[in-house]
């Protein structure tokens, strides 16, 4: 049987590089633009440059993979606020993908940092930037993460058809646990699976952004109620 080789290198439509994984067969990316979907998919909806100028950021990247879409919130981060604290916890399982990060040049001007990653260095501080990658399956590794902790969470598993586990209520759950209220956690999914799923745990969603000829994202909100007695 000739071998395979799993991940094959692509470039997709801004002419940013990102892979194909061909034993899921998916793309880590979408087509239409793997940084311009980092920043219009994740980094713009959560409101990452608001939240920089308050001076701290901590934010939940799941499904890490080669890094794109918390590496643009960090330079978006930086940009609005050099002084800004930040945090980045990514949710990763597969070293090999990790291990792509050194041999990639994306236009994302903190991602010469991120080259220090592997999948055998799994964090570094950077002045006031940490990143630190738990390796693992996320429903696991999520659990480490303490109540209420993140200012946002980029969520980005391969499909809802090809990694079902990934988008169920006990991984969503998490999501809800980890994440502060008034936070945006973002998806570029729209699944109707997807969206019942995030109410069943709690959330409030609505459309994200449309980025190429896709439908809309998903966003969603752990909001506080008050019960007012009248
Ligand atoms: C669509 S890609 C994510 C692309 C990534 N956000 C980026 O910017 O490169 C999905 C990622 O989920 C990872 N993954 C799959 N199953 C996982 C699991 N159970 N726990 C953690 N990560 C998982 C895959 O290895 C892959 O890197």
């Amino acid at each position: 049987m000739p071998f395979i080789q799993k991940l094959k290198k692509i470039t997709t439509a801004d002419n940013t590089e990102s892979f194909h994984n061909q034993e899921v067969g998916e793309s880590y990316h979408s087509h239409s633009g793997a940084v311009e979907e980092a920043y219009k998919k994740y980094v713009i909806p959560c409101k990452i440059k608001e939240i920089a100028k308050t001076g701290s950021l901590k934010i939940l990247d799941v499904c890490f993979g080669i890094g794109y879409n918390s590496a643009a919130a960090i330079s978006a981060a930086l940009e609005e606020n050099p002084n800004c604290q930040i945090e980045v916890i990514g949710l990763e399982n597969d070293p090999e993908i990790i291990n792509q990060i050194k041999d990639l040049s994306p236009p994302i001007p903190y991602y010469e940092h991120y080259k220090k990653l592997s999948g055998h260095s799994l964090q570094f501080t950077h002045e006031n930037v940490t990143v630190k990658i738990l390796l693992g399956d996320a429903h696991d590794t999520v659990k480490n993460i303490q109540d209420n902790y993140v200012d946002a969470i980029f969520f980005d598993p391969f499909s809802p058809k090809t990694a079902p586990h990934m988008w169920n209520t006990d991984i969503l759950k998490q999501m809800y646990r980890v994440i502060k209220e008034n936070a945006i956690f973002s998806t570029y999914s729209c699944a109707r699976i997807v969206r019942d799923n995030l109410k069943e745990v709690g959330f409030i969603y609505d459309d994200g952004p449309i980025v190429g000829r896709r439908g809309p994202g998903t966003i969603a909100f752990k909001i506080e109620i008050f019960i007012v007695n009248v």
